[in-house]
C-alpha cells in the first residue's frame, strides 16, 4: 500500500518583543507610509532568546498538537540559515533539549526555503519507508546578523520559528506534489557577507555583516520562481486554482505575494498574508503562517494547500499539502520562553553598538 506523510502536529514560537516600523525610523532615515506601502509589513519581532530556545518551545507544542512523544521521533529537519552554531548541528542540539534520542539529525539551509526543502526531505524519507516520524522546523534568529545601518534591508525581517510533525500514514495526505529550484547563476544578488569562513578567513570578524541586496532583481526572479513551481505542482496533480483552499506563501513582501497569487488565478482571499506583523522571519514564515492560517480556522479538513516561497540563492519551491481530517491539535505543552525584560528598540540599539565598536565600521 501506498505511503504518505501527513503533518499531525504544528507549532509556533514567537518571540515577544515588538519593533514597530515607528522605532525603526528612530535610527534609519525611513518612515511608516514607505515600510507598509512598499512591503506591507507593519512590526516584527526581536528575540531575547537563542534559536535553540525558540526551537524547544515551537517543537514542545507541535510534538504536544500530534499527541507525539520526543522519544518517538524517527528525524530532526532544522531549516534555517541563522543558526546558533555551525558545528554540532542544530538539529542535534534539539534532539537533545527533547530528548529524542531516536531520531536522525540535520540541518537544511536555503534560505528562506529552509523549512520547505525541509517539508520535501522528510516527507520524501517517510514515504521511502526510512523513518516512519519526522519534526521538521523553520526558524531564524536574523536580528544579530542584521545590518541594522542598511534601510535597503533592516526594514524588511524579524525573528521567529515555527515546527511541524510529519507521520507515516496509508491515506492520500501530506505533500502530493512538490517542485524545488534554484536560480544559482543570480546567486550574487542577494548575499550576507561576513558569515561563514569565506570572511572569516579574510580577517572578517563573523557576524559583523554587510548585506548585497538588489530588492527589485530578487523582486522579479522570486516572482518568476515561485509561479513556475505553482504551476508544476498544479499541473502534476491535474489540480486546477479552483480545487486550491488556501494559498500559504513566504512572507517576504506583500507585493511579491499578490502577484504570485494573481498569476495562479487565486483570488486573495484564498491566500494567508500575516506578513503586517512579522515581516520576513525566512524559513520561519511559511509555517509560523501555517499555524496561523489552523489557528484562524483557515484549514478545513481535506483542504488543498498550496505552500510556495524563494530565498538567497535563489532558490524557489512550491508544494500542495493535502491535509487530513484533525485540524485542532490534540494536546497543549506549557512550554514558554523566559520572560523579556528588554524592548526590542533596546535589543536593537545593542546591535548597532557592537557594529558600531567593530574594526570594520566607518
Ligand atoms: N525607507 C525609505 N526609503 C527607502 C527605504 C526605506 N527603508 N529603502 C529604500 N528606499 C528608497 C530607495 O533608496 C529608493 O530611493 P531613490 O528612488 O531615491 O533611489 C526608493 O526608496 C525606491 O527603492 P526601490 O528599491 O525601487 O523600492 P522597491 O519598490 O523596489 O521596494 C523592496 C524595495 C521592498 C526591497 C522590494 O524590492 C522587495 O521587497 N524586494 C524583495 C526583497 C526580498 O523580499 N528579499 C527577501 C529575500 S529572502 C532571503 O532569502 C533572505
Amino acid at each position: 500500500m501506498a505511503q504518505f506523510a501527513t503533518l499531525t502536529g504544528w507549532g509556533k514560537c514567537m518571540p515577544p518583543a515588538v519593533l514597530s516600523n515607528a522605532d525603526i525610523a528612530t535610527f534609519l532615515d525611513t518612515d511608516d507610509e514607505w515600510i507598509r506601502t512598499r512591503t506591507g509589513i507593519h512590526e516584527r519581532r526581536i528575540s531575547h532568546v537563542s534559536l535553540g530556545d525558540m526551537a524547544e518551545v515551537a517543537s514542545r507544542r507541535a510534538l504536544a498538537c500530534a499527541g507525539l512523544a520526543a522519544r518517538d521521533l524517527d528525524l530532526i529537519v532544522f531549516g534555517t540559515c541563522s543558526m546558533d552554531e555551525q558545528v554540532p548541528n542544530m538539529a542535534s542540539g534539539l534532539q537533545a533539549r527533547l530528548g529524542a534520542s531516536a531520531a536522525g539529525a540535520m540541518d537544511i539551509n536555503t534560505a528562506c526555503t529552509s523549512f520547505l526543502y525541509g517539508l520535501t526531505t522528510a516527507s520524501a524519507m517517510i514515504k521511502a519507508g526510512t523513518v516512519k516520524s519526522a519534526l521538521v522546523i523553520g526558524g531564524e534568529l536574523i536580528s544579530p546578523m542584521m545590518d541594522w545601518t542598511n534601510r535597503n534591508v533592516a526594514v524588511l525581517f524579524g525573528d521567529g520559528c515555527a515546527a511541524a510533525v510529519l507521520q507515516a500514514t496509508d491515506r492520500e495526505e501530506g505533500v502530493l506534489a512538490d517542485r524545488l529550484g534554484c536560480y544559482g547563476e543570480v546567486r550574487g544578488i542577494l548575499q550576507v557577507h561576513g558569515m561563514g569562513l569565506n570572511y572569516a578567513n579574510r580577517g572578517w570578524p563573523l557576524g559583523d555583516t554587510d548585506w548585497v541586496f538588489e530588492g527589485q532583481e530578487i523582486f522579479k526572479r522570486a516572482a518568476v520562481g515561485m509561479s513556475r513551481a505553482c504551476e508544476a505542482v498544479l499541473t502534476a496533480r491535474g489540480l486546477a486554482a479552483g480545487d486550491i483552499h488556501l494559498v500559504v506563501p513566504h512572507q517576504a513582501n506583500l507585493r511579491i505575494i499578490e502577484a504570485v497569487v494573481k498569476r495562479a488565478g487565486i483570488p486573495m482571499e484564498r491566500c494567508f498574508v500575516n506578513i503586517q506583523r512579522y515581516g520576513n522571519m525566512s524559513s520561519a514564515t511559511v509555517p509560523v503562517a501555517l499555524v496561523e492560517a489552523l489557528e484562524a480556522g483557515r484549514v478545513a479538513p481535506g483542504s488543498n494547500l498550496l505552500l510556495t516561497g524563494f530565498g538567497a540563492g535563489l532558490t524557489w519551491s512550491a508544494h500542495v499539502l493535502r491535509w487530513g481530517e484533525r485540524v485542532t491539535p490534540l494536546g497543549m505543552s506549557d512550554a514558554e520562553l523566559p520572560p523579556c525584560t528588554r524592548t526590542a528598540l533596546e535589543m536593537v540599539r545593542g546591535y548597532i553598538a557592537v557594529k558600531q565598536g567593530s574594526r570594520y565600521s566607518a
